[in-house]
């Protein structure tokens, strides 16, 4: 919502709702979005009064919520090393949150510092965020997109000035495509995304599923109706359908602890509970 068009009786309310400096003025802080809500549930603070209440509901509700974050963060920076020890050292971020502790530029600039990211969200405060992260940084930049309209993100001057589409790119959509609206086709998108890129090129994803413990994914699906980014759990079946066109590797399309663990203690007595599948595929 843009604040200059709100009624005069949401203005009023516009103003007794917290509104920091660093939000950009096109941000609607009156609903809880997902990129905050995941912000808060990792103990960040670029999220509103409005998310931590909807985030402290849903906590009460699935108390696994933030653990499913963490692990989602941690199964990121595996996948982004494995990825870059396949040689890949150039990303496409669908969906990539803002800003927070381990970030892809950061793993893997640490890693390859000429590795290029371009991170595509469509949530103002993401965008705006990662904007002054990187500012100083040439390697990496931000575009304010919807990863499903997939030939502005594709075709956008700074995709383009930093990707080398000739070469194998990491695309990454991870716990993003449960958020996409059920007229959006998943298959559909990244099947655009899956054309352009080279052989050799991976898709690393996550996704929320209704596999195990349904009665804490309803309540999650049930409150996330309430935010901009009501969610859409789906089956193993259908996960790994997202996989089309990429060979899985090892172990396949398993939960979130379970894809390449650290140590066994990573993986724990109930990796199910981590409430996401997980996996990475190549482009043959
Ligand atoms: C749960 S966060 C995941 C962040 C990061 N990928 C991670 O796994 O740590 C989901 C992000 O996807 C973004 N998002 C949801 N729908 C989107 C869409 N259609 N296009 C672009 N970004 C989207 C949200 O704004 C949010 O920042």
């Amino acid at each position: 919502m843009v604040i200059t068009r709100l009624s005069a009786d949401s203005r009023e309310r516009w103003q007794r709702v917290e509104r920091p400096a660093w939000a950009p003025r096109e941000v609607d802080i009156e609903k809880a979005s997902a990129a905050r809500l995941y912000d808060y549930f990792l103990g960040g603070s670029y999220n509103f009064e409005v998310d931590r209440a909807l985030g402290r509901q849903i906590e009460q509700a699935a108390p696994g919520v933030p653990q499913f974050a963490f692990l989602n963060r941690s199964y990121l920076r595996r996948a982004v090393c494995y990825l870059l020890s396949r040689g890949v050292d150039q990303f496409l971020d669908l969906g990539s949150g803002i800003p927070t502790a381990g970030n892809v530029h950061e793993i893997a600039q640490n890693i390859n510092p000429d590795a290029k990211v371009v991170y595509v969200d469509n949530e103002p405060v993401a965008v705006a965020h990662a904007d002054l992260l990187l500012e100083d940084n040439p390697n990496a930049v931000a575009i304010e997109a919807d990863l499903a309209d997939t030939g502005y993100v594709l075709g956008h001057e700074k995709t383009r000035g930093l990707l080398d589409f000739s070469r194998p790119i990491g695309l990454l959509a991870v716990a993003v495509l449960h958020f996409l609206p059920p007229g959006v086709d998943p298959l559909a998108v990244l099947a655009e995304y899956r054309r352009v890129l080279s052989a050799g090129s991976y898709l690393a994803l996550s996704h929320l599923t209704h596999e195990v413990d349904s009665d804490q994914v309803n309540q999650i699906t049930r409150l996330y109706a309430q935010s901009q980014n009501p969610i859409q759990p789906r089956g193993r079946g259908e996960i790994i359908a997202l996989f089309t066109g990429f060979d899985l590797v090892e172990p396949g399309v398993v939960f979130t602890p379970v894809w390449h663990p650290e140590s066994p203690e990573d993986v724990g007595e109930h990796p199910d509970r981590s409430g996401a599948l997980v996996g990475v595929g190549r482009k043959a």
